[in-house]
């Protein structure tokens, strides 16, 4: 023992429950969480989606008996999506912005149910357009940049006058940031609204059942040409800093657990800004079946998922696991 060197010596600092807890520069808290919702048009619907265990699609009159309960335990904010299943689909997604679609009537009578809940929309035209697409396409089956900005600031001007505390385009057309950002202003809600964008999404394989619940898959092709190459940091540094500079008040990263690097990155570009990330269904689906499957217990894998995001940089988690979180963050 005498020839240990004094330096070798670490677990002194770690043998104790506390002291471990130390250990993490920053916590993971409940407001740190953002639920992500899926509201469909029939407004009595609970329809669960199989390939997303514990989430359902739900109908603005059933939201009162979902999320009273969660607000009860600590729920701060949520993320809504629509998933319209009787509306006439046509290629600038024209029911985006229905006043009586769902996504308009669920922020209205949330923000009369639950005053302090944060509501966030998430802003694209794909579970409105007739080919499943994010933007507005040409002829030719190419994207047309300056009418897809132009629509999806329209759509998030419109969720913002509806009384959505934040818009959060996940298109990923070039300049819709920038739209966005001079719609609100022009219409007096510069100051009303947060812009938080999907700043570094990749084309990832873990959207399946999302694309499921939300009855978003493309009808043709695929999202390459509009959301990053997971191999791509440098294209995801650009997007993070082009984002900031076009004026988003959040930056996010997603998915998250495969682009802890990414969020790492984005801390460091964008230090003075909060930074999100979305742990997507292909993630949640993940570490849920690993759980069934007997590879781990469900809570730990759960913790170590989001600790470790907060350990890269983040300060505010997109994740369905959130009910739990407000379940396991009470004990
Ligand atoms: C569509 C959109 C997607 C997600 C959020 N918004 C899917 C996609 O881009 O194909 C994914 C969310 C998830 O998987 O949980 N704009
Ligand atoms: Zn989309």
């Amino acid at each position: 023992m005498a020839s240990m060197d004094i330096a070798s010596i670490l677990q002194g600092g770690y043998q104790h429950p506390l002291s471990r807890s130390w250990q993490a520069r920053r916590h993971i808290t409940k407001s740190m969480l953002m639920y992500p919702i899926f509201i469909t048009d029939d407004p009595d619907a609970y329809v669960e989606i199989p390939s997303l265990p514990g989430q359902a699609r739900w109908g603005v009159n059933k939201l009162e008996g979902f999320i009273g309960p969660l607000v009860q335990k600590g729920l701060q904010s949520v993320i809504l999506f629509g998933v319209p299943l009787n509306c006439v689909k046509d290629d600038r997604g024209t029911p985006a912005d229905d006043p009586s679609g769902p996504v308009i009537l669920a922020i209205k009578k949330l923000r009369t149910l639950f005053p302090s809940l944060y509501i966030a929309c998430d802003v694209c035209l794909c579970e409105y357009t007739s080919h499943g697409h994010c933007g507005v396409f040409r002829l030719d089956g190419s994207i047309d940049q300056e009418p897809s900005a132009a629509r999806i600031a329209e759509v998030a001007l419109a969720y913002a006058k509806a009384g959505a505390h934040c818009v959060a385009p996940s298109d990923m057309m070039d300049g819709r940031i920038k739209s966005i950002k001079r719609a609100l202003i022009d219409a007096g809600y510069g100051n009303q609204c947060t812009l938080m964008s999907y700043s570094a999404k990749f084309a990832s394989a873990l959207y399946g059942p999302f694309r499921d619940a939300a009855g978003s898959a493309p009808a043709f092709g695929d999202r390459k040409c509009y959301q990053l190459p997971p191999q791509a940091k440098g294209l995801a540094r650009r997007a993070i800093q082009r984002d900031v500079a076009e004026g988003a008040d959040i930056v996010m990263v997603k998915p998250a657990m495969p682009y802890l690097d990414i969020i790492q990155d984005a801390a460091q570009l964008a230090p003075d800004h909060p930074l999100a990330c979305y742990q997507v269904s292909g993630e949640y689906a993940m570490v849920v079946a690993g759980a069934r499957a007997g590879v781990y217990d469900l809570r730990t894998m759960a913790f170590e998922s989001v600790e470790s995001m907060v350990r890269a940089g983040c300060t505010l988690i997109l994740t369905y696991f959130t009910p739990q979180f407000l379940d396991w963050l009470s004990e």
